[in-house]
């Protein structure tokens, strides 16, 4: 089989060679999209630095020899398919991982057998099916990092899958991402506090196709309760959509920290995206279209974003631009008042 070496973070990575060209065919998984968010959990587990960590559904090993590089710890690359397995180990071995574990088995075996302090779940499509094994890996506190690539159950094209994984309506409509978000958070904590866990959202973003989630957790009945109290439905179009996570889905002190660091390493483009994180904390649900306001002005022609944006903020209403999209501008202005600042 021929093989590439390929360089990604401050790790050497060697893959079969059809890896690069179709993901889905090729003996071991790796997609290059996902670099980004790998650059931001990695960027994560450097300020968290727990002790175990379980690479879960690891391919190439490329999250946990990352990790790795950021703290020398524990790490457990948990994967079915043994090709997958052979490179993480070479990977693991490359990159100067002393203390690495390779383990064929099903994900949801090995959680359900093994105590962990941090967990990393990367599934082809739904999250869902894994993430009662991962609760019962933890011991009293722990760090859930979640990938799902299944927007189209998330964001409304499938409602019944999303229903029958999820347990929740969603709704395709202009703000069907952070519907998306909001249900996978409302499900993994629902799905927590069965196991008498809360949960405390650190990261959750949507970039390019996927979702990614960073949640610490505590076994407290208390907090689980409190926990489920900010879960619930809203209304759009005349329907309903939920349950999903009412409150902030990034926590403000951790997303400073993650910004500092990216911003000593040079990662403008990732603080960048940090910033519009932290700007919707404490802003409500959901978001405009700028191009659908202005086309409600009767008059066409859409004001500069960042104009309309301060135009808003003169008038006392807060206002920022959304990470979902390009478009999407996350105010407290009612959409009469931002018709009119249109015109
Ligand atoms: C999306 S890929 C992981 C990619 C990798 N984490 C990365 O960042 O490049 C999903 C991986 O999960 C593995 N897998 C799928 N179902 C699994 C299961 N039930 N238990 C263990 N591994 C599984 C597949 O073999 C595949 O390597």
């Amino acid at each position: 089989m021929d093989e590439v070496e390929i360089k990604e973070g401050e790790v050497k990575l060697l893959m079969p060679s059809d890896c690069l060209n179709s993901k889905y065919d090729s003996a071991v998984f790796y997609n290059k999209d996902k670099t980004f968010k790998r650059d931001l959990f990695t960027l994560a587990f450097s300020i968290l630095k727990p002790k175990t960590t379980a690479d879960c559904m690891c391919g190439t090993g490329v999250i946990g020899c990352r990790f790795y590089k950021e703290y020398p710890s524990k790490f457990f690359f948990v994967d079915l398919n043994p090709s997958a397995l052979k490179y993480a180990e070479k990977n693991a071995e490359s990159n100067g991982l002393s203390d690495f574990s390779i383990e064929k088995a099903d994900v949801n075996v090995f959680l359900s057998t093994h105590k962990l302090d941090c967990v990393v779940l990367d599934p082809f499509g739904s999250p869902s099916h894994f993430i009662d094994s991962a609760f019962r890996s933890f011991r009293k506190k722990g760090f859930l990092f979640i990938s799902s690539t299944d927007a189209a159950n998330l964001c409304g094209a499938k409602p019944k899958a999303c229903l029958r994984h999820y347990d929740a309506f969603p709704l395709d409509n202009f703000f069907c991402h952070e519907t998306g978000l909001r249900i996978l958070l409302g499900y993994v904590a629902r799905r927590g506090a069965d196991f008498d866990f809360s949960i405390k959202p650190l990261l959750s973003f949507k970039h390019a196709h996927y979702f990614a989630v960073l949640v610490e957790v505590e076994k407290s009945a208390l907090k689980a309760n409190d926990c489920l109290k900010k879960i619930g439905f809203a209304e759009a179009d005349g329907k309903k959509i939920g349950k999903m996570w009412l409150d902030d889905f990034n926590d403000e002190s951790f997303i400073n920290l993650m910004i500092s660091k990216a911003l000593e390493r040079g990662m403008e483009k990732h603080a960048e995206f940090l910033e519009l994180l932290r700007g919707e904390i404490g802003m409500p649900l959901f978001y405009y279209n700028i191009h659908e306001i202005a086309s409600k002005t009767g008059k066409g022609g859409v004001k500069k974003f960042n104009s309309f944006i301060d135009l808003i903020k003169e008038k006392g209403f807060k206002a920022v631009r959304t990470h979902f999209n390009v478009l999407g501008l996350k105010t407290n202005a009612p959409e009469e008042k931002l018709i009119e600042l249109m015109k």
